[in-house]
This record gives structure tokens, C-alpha cells and sequence, in this order.
């Protein structure tokens, strides 16, 4: 591993003392003899966390307390919160980035470890599926990016977003949003979209070299913070809930969650991922719009195989299998009825 994953700063270890001792107060000589730094290091330390926005309090005789620490994504606000072992223990943040994909991409390349991350509080050209663009407004969402070595061929890569989808619903689900995934991995609340996955590969014809799985998820944005055609059609997990998120609280818990569901599709394979989407998917059972580049095809929505293909059953009875596209409900099978 390199040096990077495995060792903190001295100024995060202050930070997750501070941290551990909740609300009570650590004294100086506790944290000076735990990480062998004299009393004028650690305060240094404090100054230095206190400038980048964290509030902690500073009792004569009793020591320092953790008030409140600021809404950013470095590894300082990161690390103290991961229950990972593997996915965040490597966080490349960048302030400005054009695209975490794009920077992660080059990372593995340069042989990044599995499970290392780009994190970006803005991207200035942000990836969307199909071409598009992913626009990501500063300060208020999460857009990550993570390496992955998956030992999986590379047609079974469309494997690895379904698994996403399903960690990306669940933890929006948890935060207080009713979270339905729209084939083949849009996370949807109503008719609105919060948050969307891109997939990009470097594989050879049987073996996958690495995948990044790139994330851009709408937490604590305005609509107005987005170009107005836009603003009618997505949400964001604050107007979903009704109270803004601590965004490195909520990365860290996807974050968990798309460990967890990675182990058990590389231990057990596909099928308990299938059965977890079907169960959050509001693209199943309805009768759908397909836009696949070159076809545009209508029919009812019955499932997706043990690839992630979409089965459309089509008026003629007969089906078609869809491997990527756009899909878009038009009204419900009752309805159709
Ligand atoms: C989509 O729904 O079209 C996929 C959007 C994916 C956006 C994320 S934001 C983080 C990562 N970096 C990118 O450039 N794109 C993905």
C-alpha cells in the first residue's frame, strides 16, 4: 500500500482524537504523550485545524473540545468517519477538478490501488451516460470516483453500476429519501433525479485492468444553483429530507454500503444484487420508452437478466433484450390496462 493509505497526519490524529473523546474534553498532555508531540505541536495543530473551519474549544485545565467541524470532503473530515477497509483509505480531494472519472482514470492507470478515491468539491466538466454532461455546482454535493480491480471479465462490467445503484439507493434511502433506481443505474425521487453513475473501463477482451466508478449525487444544492432547463427535473437529498446532510457523513456511510455490497457480488455473484434492484426499481412492471442510439422501441418493462440487460416485452409478445439505453415510463401497466 502506499504511504498515503495506511499513515495520518499528525494534524488528523489530533482531529480524530478530538473526535473519539465526543463531549468530553482531552486535555493537552493526553494528546502531547498519545502522538509524541510536545504541548506547542498540538496546539499548533489545533490552530491550524481551527483555520480551516473546524470549531474547537479550549478549557484552561481541562483541555480541547470538538464543537463542530466544517462541511468539506478532505481526508481530514473523511478518515475519522470511514468504517471501510478498502474504498476511501486512499482520498485524492481536489477543490476544482474537470472530472473525477477523468483523474481517477489517470490514476489507475499510474497504478492506483483498489479502492482509492478522487473526490472534487466542483467539477468544471463533469461526465454524464451517453455523452453528457454531469453539471456539479461547488460546495454543496458529492461527486467521487473510485478505482476498482474487480476480478471480472469485461462484459461483466455493467455488474459493478447495478451494484452501485442498488449502495447509492440504500444510503439515500437511510438519509431520509424515497430513492427508486430507474434502469439502468438513475436514482430517482418521483420523477426527479438525485444522483447518477458512470462506469468507464480499461480492460482487454477476457479481463477487466481496472473500472472507475464515478458518482455524482445531489445532497445540499438549490435548484437555482443549476441551469433553469435543468432545475425542473432533478432534486437534491436536502429538499428530499427537509434539512441539509453532512456531505462527509453521508460519503462515508455510501461509501460502507458500496463495500459491502462489492464483497457480497464478488463472493456470491450477481444474484443477490439483481434481487435488491428489482426490489428499489421503478422501471420494472412498467410500460417504458427505450432510446438506445439507434432504435427507439415501446414496451412493457419485466426485468433485467443476470447480465443487467433490460427485457422489454413488446406488444407482439415477443421480447428484446437491452444492453444500454434511455429509458422513460410512460404510464404504469394498471394504467395501460
Ligand atoms: C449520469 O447519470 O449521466 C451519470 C452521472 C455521473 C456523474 C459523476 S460525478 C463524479 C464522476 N465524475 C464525472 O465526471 N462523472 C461522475
Amino acid at each position: 500500500m502506499p504511504a498515503e493509505a495506511t499513515e495520518q497526519t499528525n494534524e488528523e490524529l489530533v482531529l480524530a482524537f478530538l473526535a473519539d473523546g465526543g463531549e468530553e474534553y482531552t486535555s493537552g498532555e493526553a494528546l502531547s504523550d498519545k502522538l509524541g508531540l510536545s504541548r506547542a505541536a498540538v496546539w499548533k495543530h489545533v490552530e491550524s485545524l481551527r483555520h480551516k473551519g473546524y470549531r474547537i474549544e479550549a478549557v484552561p485545565a481541562r483541555g480541547y473540545r470538538l464543537l463542530e467541524i466544517p462541511d468539506r470532503l478532505t481526508a481530514l473530515e473523511l478518515t475519522p468517519l470511514l468504517t471501510t477497509h478498502d474504498i476511501g483509505r486512499v482520498i485524492h480531494f481536489r477543490d476544482t477538478l474537470n472530472s473525477t472519472n477523468e483523474l481517477a482514470f489517470k490514476l489507475a492507470s499510474e497504478g492506483a490501488f483498489h479502492g482509492e478515491v478522487v473526490v472534487a468539491d466542483e467539477q468544471t466538466a463533469g461526465r454524464g451516460r451517453r455523452g453528457r454532461a454531469w453539471v456539479s455546482p461547488g460546495a454543496v454535493n458529492l461527486y467521487f470516483s473510485v478505482v476498482l480491480r474487480p476480478d471480472l471479465p469485461p462484459h461483466r462490467a455493467p455488474e459493478l453500476t447495478l451494484v452501485a445503484a442498488v449502495a447509492g439507493a440504500e444510503a439515500l434511502r437511510e438519509a431520509g429519501a424515497d430513492v427508486r433506481i430507474k434502469w439502468p443505474n438513475d436514482l430517482y425521487v418521483g420523477e426527479r433525479k438525485i444522483a447518477g453513475i458512470l462506469t468507464e473501463l480499461s480492460a482487454e477482451p477476457d479481463r477487466i485492468h481496472f473500472a472507475v466508478l464515478g458518482m455524482g449525487i445531489n445532497l445540499n444544492g438549490a435548484r437555482s444553483d443549476y441551469p433553469d432547463e435543468m432545475a425542473a427535473t432533478l432534486t437534491t437529498l436536502a429538499e428530499a429530507r427537509g434539512r441539509p446532510i453532512s456531505r462527509a457523513a453521508f460519503a462515508a456511510a455510501l461509501w460502507a454500503r458500496l463495500e459491502r455490497w462489492l464483497e457480497v457480488h464478488a463472493d456470491r455473484g450477481f444474484g443477490t444484487i439483481r434481487a435488491a434492484w428489482r426490489e428499489m426499481s421503478s422501471t420494472l412492471g412498467q410500460q417504458v420508452l427505450v432510446q438506445t442510439g439507434q432504435r427507439e422501441l415501446q414496451g412493457v418493462a419485466e426485468d433485467i437478466d443476470d447480465s443487467g440487460a433490460l427485457i422489454l416485452r413488446m406488444p407482439d409478445g415477443a421480447t428484446e433484450r437491452i444492453v444500454a439505453g434511455d429509458v422513460q415510463q410512460i404510464r404504469s401497466r394498471r394504467q395501460a390496462d
